[in-house]
């Protein structure tokens, strides 16, 4: 493979995937990127896991066409709902949200009692609550529906939000949840709301960034993918990142900025055929 850098595809159902796409820009600057948002059919988060799987492989083969050597499912519905579906239909190693998030937590949590935070369809789907408890961690998942689209409304720190993100979170640790923790920020919307977030969880709590697990778990797999001297090489060269967006690409350009925290320049229309 010489000194070719790797081209890493991270999925996500629109603009959210950023964060996760930051996390990775962070620890692996060696790589280039290509990013899909499906923005046409967002949200995902209050989807069947039919619809999610199927629109899921439609963009796993995309970025796969396009030249993805990894796929990173950035979307923790998507993750959630059709995980095993998209590996399955891959060619490529595939790496989610979930398995590292809930790594994370349960390295976190001493006294191994954990609140995940997610969409509506992510909780139904209890995908964390089986990864924690697989690592002995009791879990309480609540679904938090506001959330996303107060943080794409650019509310990140609004009293609005802050005063749902409290309710939210007084709900979660109550009940026998006082002492849990870890919260887990099971959706990529979350991480914007950080600051606020540790403001408003209870003192003792830790949170978790699935977006910076997954990171970590994906430059892992490319140290066993990549010859080592082909991977260091190039480390002084600027990732390319080009984004494919279903929906309007001024829209993603404007909102994409927000999430990723730099502007988003090469954005390509993609019509995807049902
Ligand atoms: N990307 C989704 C997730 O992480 C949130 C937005 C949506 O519902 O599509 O669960």
């Amino acid at each position: 493979m010489g000194t070719r850098r790797p081209t890493i595809g991270v999925f996500d159902s629109g603009f959210g995937g950023l964060t996760v796409l930051k996390a990775l820009l962070e620890l692996i600057p060696e790589a280039d990127y290509i990013y899909f948002g499906d923005t046409a059919r967002l949200p995902y988060g209050s989807k069947s896991v039919e619809t999610v799987g199927r629109y899921a492989v439609e963009a796993a083969h995309y970025l796969e066409a396009h030249g993805a050597e990894v796929l990173v499912i950035a979307c923790n519905t998507a993750t959630a709902l059709a995980l095993d579906r998209i590996t399955a239909a891959a060619h490529v190693p595939v790496v989610g949200v979930v398995e590292p998030g809930a790594a994370s937590a349960a390295a976190v949590s001493k006294n191994k009692k954990v609140v995940v935070i997610g969409t509506e369809a992510t909780v139904s789907s209890h995908a964390y609550r089986r990864a924690l408890e697989a690592r002995g961690v009791e879990a309480r998942e609540k679904a938090c529906p506001l959330l996303v689209p107060l943080v794409e409304e650019g509310w990140v720190e609004h009293a609005v939000t802050e005063e749902v993100a409290r309710i939210y979170l007084a709900e979660a640790f109550g009940d026998g949840f006082h002492d849990a923790d870890a919260l887990v920020l099971g959706c990529t919307h979350y991480p914007l709301l950080k600051p606020l977030l540790h403001r408003v969880a209870p003192s003792h709590v830790s949170i978790v960034d699935s977006a910076e697990s997954t990171a970590r778990v994906v430059s892992e797999q490319l140290q066993k993918l990549l010859p080592p001297a082909g991977f260091q090489e190039e480390r002084r060269a600027l990732p390319r990142i080009k984004f494919f967006a279903t929906d309007s690409v001024e829209k993603f350009r404007r909102l994409g900025q927000r999430f990723l925290g730099h502007a988003v320049d090469d954005v390509q229309h993609v019509d995807l055929k049902e």
